[in-house]
């Protein structure tokens, strides 16, 4: 079973109450149910994790290194500017699928461009909260062409 560590960035704890016409009514306690109840079907486990802080994402990616086989990474606002975050993802080497709810291509200027998608498999955008799921099916069909 691999292990795969869903990774969510600032203000992603205040999904349901936050902005909903954007990012929808769900919670990310929610979310991560959908997640679990898929994750079985695909061979995978998965682990929640949520900080507002950067150095305390970037840590939680390196500790991956050891204890996980992939990220499903939705980095919020620091998406768009973090450059520790995207060496951290490029550090560990793991197979990361970039998620966001919205669909950043179609907003504010600042939000078309990520820093981090060219060191991940590829980015979901647009689809709400299904976007997470679509992120675990991604990763099980890399896995399956790397013949894992
Ligand atoms: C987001 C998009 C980002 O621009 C924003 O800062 C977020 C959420 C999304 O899921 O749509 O915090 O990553």
């Amino acid at each position: 079973m691999k292990k795969i560590v869903v990774i969510n960035g600032p203000n992603l704890n205040m999904l349901g109450i936050r902005e909903p016409g954007v990012y929808g009514d769900v919670s990310l306690a929610a979310i991560g149910q959908q997640l679990e109840s898929l994750a079985p079907q695909l061979g995978f486990e998965v682990e929640m994790f949520q900080s507002n802080h950067e150095g305390a994402i970037i840590d939680r990616i390196h500790q991956a290194y050891s204890d996980a086989d992939g990220l499903l990474i939705n980095p919020g606002a620091l998406t768009h500017y973090s450059y520790s975050l995207r060496d951290a993802i490029s550090s560990v080497n793991l197979p990361t699928v970039e998620v966001h709810l919205s669909n950043i291509h179609k907003r504010e200027e600042f939000r078309h461009t990520s820093v981090t998608a060219p060191v991940a498999i590829g980015q979901i955008a647009g689809f709400g909260a299904y976007g997470y799921e679509l992120g675990l099916l991604a990763l099980h069909k890399h896995f399956g062409s790397q013949g894992g």
